[in-house]
């Protein structure tokens, strides 16, 4: 509601005569605002107080800008990569997310307490009361609001705040990056330098290498423990999850645990009861070894591991959101948000009697990307 009649309104001619202070007066008494107490935090300019308090809001700035630039140091060159354990490299591994969490928090808060501390020192100390009224602005509205808001840049001093100006610039920027570093962070590295390699995301920890055997290891919680597989091993209906070893890894501690911890190497045997119709994928007809058969863990949807098995339907379900494949047929989804059938490893037996991949996944495991077709 108006504090002002209109026939008491200024016209165009008037209005461009009047100072801000008047149009600041105006604009209050428009809206029915009465200010209470209006009182500038520091009358007196240039107090030695004054100038601690404008340090102590520079500080905050400062300490948000230094925070940033720890997040990005730390996310970019610090190692992330896994490292076994009991080793000096695995404290720095383990620190990766504690430190990138930390800094950039600590650059948030910085800010926040920055500019806290800037309105509680710096801008005028205010009560108002105002009333709320109905309907659009009018040019006078407009006018009298613009020189508020400039009478109040004005009395909150950061004109000539150029410590603090250019440190909440500083922080802000910097904590600006950060968050576009994590975005961009990914783009830093270019994936395709080495498709051909086991680590792009065409291949997995399965690919043979040096032309050594790759078998199937049934992990069993101890790293030093390499447990083979026969057919024998699986009961018919039953079902297990394996990884891939190689004979030069088995004295590296590193290697076999990598070898379980990477997350596209999970694979799911499984034994069919004798007699179950199975629907292969056309081109992957001699994929099985028998009733054996393996799957990629990984679900096409958005990674989860799916390893909720029902024998009796052959149906394969992700926790996650839900997604259901069908290992009778190819490893084809049935239900949910998943597109792509499961990838099935080739396996055979050596001549050992192991269980052994005849080679890597023919297609990407795991949820779609932008530079896959199927
Ligand atoms: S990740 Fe499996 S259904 Fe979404």
């Amino acid at each position: 509601m108006s504090g002002v009649k209109p026939n008491e309104l200024p016209d165009e001619a008037e209005l461009a005569g009047m100072s801000r202070d008047e149009l600041v007066k105006l604009g209050t008494s428009m809206d029915g605002v009465e200010l209470v107490h209006y009182e500038e935090r520091w009358p007196v300019k240039g107090t030695r107080a004054e100038r601690r308090a404008e340090r102590l809001v520079a500080l905050w700035f400062a300490i948000a800008a230094l925070a940033g630039i720890a997040f990005l140091v730390a996310f970019i060159w610090w190692p992330w990569k896994y490292q076994a354990p009991h080793g000096t490299d695995h404290i720095l591994y383990s620190l990766y997310t504690p430190v990138i969490g930390l800094t950039l928090g600590l650059s948030i808060l910085a800010l926040g307490v920055g500019a806290l501390l800037y309105t509680k020192k710096f801008i005028p100390e205010e009560l108002a009361v105002q009333q709320r009224h109905d309907g659009g602005s009018s040019e006078v509205d407009k006018a009298t609001v613009i020189a508020e808001l400039a009478d109040a840049g004005q009395r909150s001093t950061i004109g000539r705040r150029s410590l603090i100006k250019r440190t909440a610039g500083l922080g802000a920027g910097v904590f600006g990056l950060g968050v576009l570093a994590v975005p961009l962070g990914g783009l830093i590295k270019n994936p395709w330098a080495d498709s051909d390699s086991k680590d792009s995301l065409w291949h997995t920890g399965w690919k043979a290498e040096n032309g050594e055997k790759v078998y199937l290891r049934n992990y069993t919680g101890d790293p030093h423990e390499v447990q083979l597989v026969r057919p024998e091993d699986l009961e018919a209906g039953g079902y297990m999850t394996v990884f891939p070893f190689r004979e030069s890894e088995r004295e590296d501690e590193h290697a076999l645990i990598v070898a379980t911890k990477r997350a596209d190497n999970p694979v799911l045997l499984l034994r069919f009861r004798p007699g179950q119709k199975i629907v292969k994928r056309a081109g992957q007809e001699d994929f099985n070894y028998g009733d054996l058969y393996a799957y990629s863990k990984i679900c096409t949807h958005l990674g989860c591991p799916a390893s909720l098995y029902e024998q009796q339907t052959g149906l394969l379900l992700c926790p996650c959101h839900q997604s259901q494949f069908d290992v009778f047929h190819y490893g084809k989804p049935r239900f949910g948000p998943a597109t792509r059938a499961l990838p099935q490893l080739p396996i055979t037996v050596d001549e050992d009697g192991y269980l052994i991949a005849r080679s890597d996944f023919i297609e990407a495991v795991g949820p779609a990307f932008w530079e896959r077709k199927s």
